[in-house]
This record gives C-alpha cells, structure tokens and sequence, in this order.
C-alpha cells in the first residue's frame, strides 16, 4: 500500500476521505481500550468493546488513562475540542501498526468513530479470532445533520424492547433522527397522564375481517383487541437509550386529522354530533377532524405539556397531512368558530391552527414540523416541513425561507415491497429496490441554491401491511443503510457499484446482531421463479390488471399461524396469468381467499367496478386473451365462502385452444366486503 493513496474502507456510508498506510494493526484479546478520565468517552468505550463482543467474539479490557501519555497496542480515544472541522459529529480514525487513535471534538463524532472502527473490524465476516485491521487514516463528517427514519407504531404496534433494539441498528449507520409516528386514525399509543382514555380507549381496536370478529375474548365476551401502550416510564428508558446512540427521537402527535383514536377516546374534541364510536381498524383517509373550540386547544396544549416533559429534542412534529375537511365543512359550530375567529375559509383553518400550535411550542423552546400539507393554510415563519408528497413540498417551503426534510413518496416510502420474490412479507405493491433508494437525489438542483433549509432526509415504515417487528426490520434493512448513505457520504463518494460491493459485509453484520433483512439487492437476476405451465403460479407471479392501488395484502385468517399474500389492485381486482400454454391444459385449479375491504378512500370507492355473479355465491371468471367475452373457465366459488381462510376450489375444465395466452382472472360478486383474491392458480393436464 502506497501511503497516502486514497482507498475504500468497507464502510457504510462511505466516509468523506479515507488514505491507506503500510502495515496493519492486530486487535486480539490483550488490546485494551484506553480512554481518558471522563464518564461520557468511557461509556463510548464500553460501547466499542460490547460490540466487538457481540459480533467478533472478542473482550476488550476498557482502560482509563492516568497520564497524557497514549499507549502502544491499544485503542486510543480521544475528545479533542480544540480538533479541525466545524461540524459537532465528524471525527478520525487513525490505524497504524502501533495502535489506533479515534478522535473528535464531540462524544457524538467519537461514538461515530467507534462505529466506523467497528465496521473495519468485521469487514471480513468472521466472528472470531484476531482481526487485521489494515493501517490507514479516516477523516469523516457527515453531509446532511437529519438523517432519519419515521416508524409508525400506531397501525401497528411494537414493543418497547423493538424501539430499543431499532435505535441501536439505526445508530450503526449513523442514523440520528428516529421520527416517532404514535398517534393515528388506528391507535393512539403514547400514555398522557392527564387524559388517560387516549391509551385505555384509543390504544385498542378489533382488527378488521370476520375472522377477528369472531375471536371472542373469555374476558370481556367480546371480540379480542388489538393494541398497545408506550407507558411513560417506557418512552424515558427509550428516549435515555436513544441519547446513548446519538439518536433524537422526534415524537409526531397528529393534528387536526388522523385523530379518530384520540375522538374515540373523548367524543367532545370531534367536529360532528355522531362520533365514531369505536377504534377503527380501516386503513386510508379517515374524515375525522379535531374541532376548533378553546377547550380543544386546551387539550392540546396539555398533551404537548407531556410529550415535551418526556422528549427533549428540539422538534415536536404535529402531521398536518390528509386533513380532509368535509366535517369542518359541515359544522355550523365550526364554521361560526372560524367567523368568530375571522379566518376565511377551511384551508385557512388549518393553517389558523397550525400556527397557534406552533406559537405554544415556540414559547416552550421548541420548533414544530408538520408533513408538507403545513404549507397549504398559511404556515408560521419557524416551522419546518417535512415533504411526502414527492419533492415539491420542500422546493416550496425551501424557497419561502423554510427548513425542510425530504422524505418523498414513493422513494423513501418502505412499507413498499422491496422485491417481487414469494418470500416477500405484505406491503404495498409496488417495487422499490435498494438500488431505487441508492440514486435518490437528496439534494435535486431546484434545491441546490437553498442547501442551507435542507436539514437532510428520511425514510418512512408505515405500517398498515406490516403486522410484526421482523416484517419491520426486513422492510427497513437494508434499505435504510442506502439512506444512510445518501443522508451521510459526499455525492463524489457515492457510487451503487460500489455500495453493492460494500453490502456483504453489512449484511454478515446484520447476521451477527440477528437482525432480519432483506439480502434481495444480493440475489443473482436469474433468481426469480422460472415457472413452467403446470406450476402453481403464486399471486406474486401474476400481474394485476391494473396499476391503481396495488397492495400485497396479508389474509385476515388464520388468526394464528400462516397466513397468504395476495397481490391485488383493489381499485380493479383483476389478474392475468401470462403466456399460459394452454395446448395440453384441460383445467384450470385455483386457491382463493377473501380480505376485508377495509379502506377509508372516500369517493374513489365508487370506480369500483364488479361483475354481477351468476349463482348466489359468485364465481372466479377466466377469460383468454384480453378481460371481455365468453370465460373459458368458470370456478364456482360456494365452497369458499364460509372459510375465512385459503380455499382451493374444485378443478374447473377448461376449453383448450393452440399455443400460449394471457388469461384473465376475475371474480364476480356483489358487495365489495370481503374482497375476493387469488392464492396460486395452476393448470392441469
Ligand atoms: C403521509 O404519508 N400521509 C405523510
């Protein structure tokens, strides 16, 4: 190794500079951490050694320094004030063959320089024995100060152990802001000590589907709840663990929309005279709306009490978005509010309330951020905006001297499947692959004359479609190390090739901590199913019909055990089964099920067409080359109907016809709920 050549340390994301030496430094058993007398960097150095326990196997003495003097054959750290940079989390790593100095102004650039220095020391894979590191410098600092990730806990929920366990991977790609989603529609998740139903009422709701319906709770005689609670004690071990990783935790609470659970939960802050009753398990736009009273403002105003107690970063996010205002619309309350109020018309309501919101926060010495829709009423001069609705909303609020946080639809949405392959857990149905994340540009040139407003970026769990912690992790990783790397490397130290050579290693990490991944972006091209004419063809493998809301969509049932995917646009739910040879094909055999149509979409319902069956209980219609005409198949769907789970129907003949086609799967039925949807369809001989 030439010293002084500039290499590619097997790092993500990819440090500003990195320069080889000659030789390399032998960590084994005797290597001691040595760290100088100060709690913080002690407690860094712990961290380092706990790694490097966990994933290599090896135990590391950590050793407080008496004297100025730095030992030989020894991790040095360092907390160096006086050090060159300006930016509060960069810092070095020097390896020579004598030892290994890790330095930075701040405990935060000295905690990313144990995590730099970790991921040279597994960039082998192994797991045990001495680790080579090989000699060179590191210097680093990161591009972008908001580098993030939103995971929604209210569509679904998971357990404060998972939020722990998450914020240590998220720090491991130098992630630093978790944007925490606890209020929705869905479930309203963190304690409020002041208005206890929030969490009693609003953290709990029969999950959608007859099967739910049907599973009674011995306890209550009613159907078994969904649900969960961040208690207050939990939120503060979170929030000290996340101080620990460099991790600020952004709490959103929602308003004035997504707020059903919080309604239910206290009938009197709604906008209408018929509340909705219960906790709805529907996923879409509700049209539930705070109202506007003083008493509402009140309410508010003690909840942000609690959360600022219990968070101490310096942003509240309050949503904004999907604010449909049809009840605002239709409430003389309302409208003689925004009178007395003298806002002119809804929109303007929202910004009216936005900003009084804001004007609270402000007064407590925090900063409000709301998703993009915060721009459409009128938006207060501090407030930051998060863009979703691709890049426009952050272009808008850049240029009107606003800070903003890219985290744009579809790109950065990871509740989208990340591959096509049958393994793949339910998401929404389109596809976007690591390599879509890798080349989305943070920085777009609408954007570059105001660099200065762009915080950074942020990736998105929703998790409508993502019931489990390991259905979370496998959505969010790895994509989420190419947002680490786009959030964090210099656009010249960026490269996919580069990124893909980097990611084995990352992913043997992932091994080594027992995280669930995705290792897709890894399989040859050739992977994909090969399906001959006589093999089940999986939901996955047919196309829908249409590209209008494509869900892999999990059944409802069994409640307990495995439960089928089914890829389905349900604007048109419609497949074809390509090129099926139908030359020695005498039937066709089917497995179906059926989902509960549990979506608030408003007015779009009504472009949803069905065909009219033809016996009472409907049937599954194949038509050849093209969805019109006489079907070649008809499969009664009868002994279906009453199983909550896959049916698979009795063999139906099927006419035969030269050569291959594109067949056209379709049911028919009357009402939209539950919604019929293909398993695997398989032609006999
Ligand atoms: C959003 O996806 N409604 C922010």
């Amino acid at each position: 190794m030439m010293p002084g050549t500039s290499i590619v340390a097997d790092v993500i994301p990819a440090p500003a500079a990195a320069a080889g030496r000659a030789g390399v430094f032998v960590i084994r058993a005797s290597t001691h951490i040595s760290v100088p007398s100060d709690a913080q960097t002690a407690r860094i150095g712990r961290y380092l050694a706990s790694l490097l326990q966990r994933t290599r196997g090896v135990r590391l003495e950590v050793v407080e320094r008496v004297s100025s003097s730095e030992p030989d054959h020894a991790i040095v750290l360092r907390l160096d004030p006086h050090s060159s940079g300006s930016n509060p989390e960069s810092y070095e790593v020097d390896v020579t063959p004598q030892r290994i100095v890790l330095s930075a102004r701040e405990p935060r650039g000295l905690f990313y320089g144990t995590v730099t220095l970790w991921e040279l020391c597994t960039a082998d894979g192994g797991h045990s024995g001495a680790i080579n590191v090989p000699a060179m410098r590191i210097s680093d600092a990161p591009r972008f100060a908001w580098r993030g990730l939103m995971l929604d806990s209210a569509r679904h929920y998971q357990s404060p152990d998972f939020i722990l366990e998450l914020i240590d991977w998220m720090a491991l790609h130098k992630l630093n802001v978790l944007h925490w989603h606890l209020t929705d529609d869905q479930g309203w998740r963190l304690e409020i000590q002041k208005y206890p139903r929030l969490t009693a009422v609003g953290a709990w709701r029969v999950p959608a589907g007859t099967a739910a319906a049907a599973d009674i709770d011995p306890s209550t005689g009613r159907a078994r709840l969904y649900g969960g609670l961040y208690s207050q004690d939990a939120v503060r071990r979170i929030v000290a663990h996340a101080a620990d990783r460099n991790v600020t935790i952004v709490p959103e609470i929602e308003m004035p929309g997504h707020a059903t659970a919080a309604i239910v939960a206290y009938p009197q802050l709604g906008s209408t005279d018929h509340p909705p009753p219960s906790v709805p398990a529907d996923w879409g736009i509700y049209t539930n709306l705070y109202n506007v009273e003083e008493t509402t403002f009140a309410f508010l105003e003690d909840v942000l009490d609690e959360v600022m107690a219990l968070f101490p970063g310096e942003y509240i996010h309050v949503g904004g978005d999907e604010a449909v205002k049809d009840q605002w619309v239709a409430s003389a309350r309302v409208q003689a509010r925004m009178r007395e109020l003298g806002v002119p018309n809804d929109q303007a309501l929202q910004g009216y309330f936005t900003r009084r919101i804001e004007k609270y926060l402000n007064a407590h010495g925090r900063r409000l951020i709301g998703w993009d829709e915060i721009l459409e009423g009128g938006i207060a001069a501090g407030a930051t905006v998060m863009s979703w609705r691709g890049t426009n909303g952050a272009i808008s609020a850049a240029s009107a001297g606003h800070d903003t946080v890219l985290s744009p639809w579809p790109t950065l949405y990871f509740d989208n499947r990340q591959g096509g392959g049958p393994a793949e857990p339910p998401g929404r149905g389109r596809i976007v692959s690591l390599e879509d994340v890798y080349r989305f540009d943070p920085l777009p040139e609408a954007l570059a004359s105001q660099r200065q407003h762009v915080l950074g970026l942020q990736a998105n769990v929703w998790t409508e479609h993502i019931r489990t912690e390991d259905r979370v992790a496998y959505m969010t990783f790895p994509r989420a190390a190419a947002v680490a790397e786009i959030g964090w490397s210099a656009p010249e130290r960026r490269q996919w090739r580069g990124f893909l050579q980097r990611l084995p290693a990352e992913l043997a990490r992932y091994q080594a901590l027992g995280m669930r991944y995705s290792d897709e972006a890894l399989r040859p091209d050739g992977a994909a199913r090969r399906l001959g004419p006589f093999d089940r063809h999986m939901s996955q493998d047919l196309k829908t019909c249409t590209d209008k809301l494509v869900l892999s969509l999990e059944d409802d049932a069994p409640l307990r055990g495995e439960r089928a995917i089914f890829l389905i646009d349900i604007m048109n739910p419609c497949w074809i089964f390509e090129s099926a040879d139908l030359s020695q094909a005498r039937s066709l055999q089917a497995a179906v099920g059926q989902v509960p149509f549990n979506f608030q979409i408003g007015r779009d319902i009504e472009a949803i067409k069905l065909n009219p069956p033809r016996t009472p209980d409907g049937e599954l219609e194949v038509r050849m080359d093209g969805c019109e005409g006489e079907p070649i198949a008809v499969l009664p769907l009868a002994s279906a109907v009453s199983n909550d789970a896959v049916t698979v129907l009795p063999a139906a003949q099927i006419r035969q016809a030269p050569g291959r086609h594109d067949l056209c799967l379709r049911f028919t039925q009357r009402t939209l709920d539950p919604m019929w949807a293909i398993d695997w369809v398989k032609l006999l001989e």
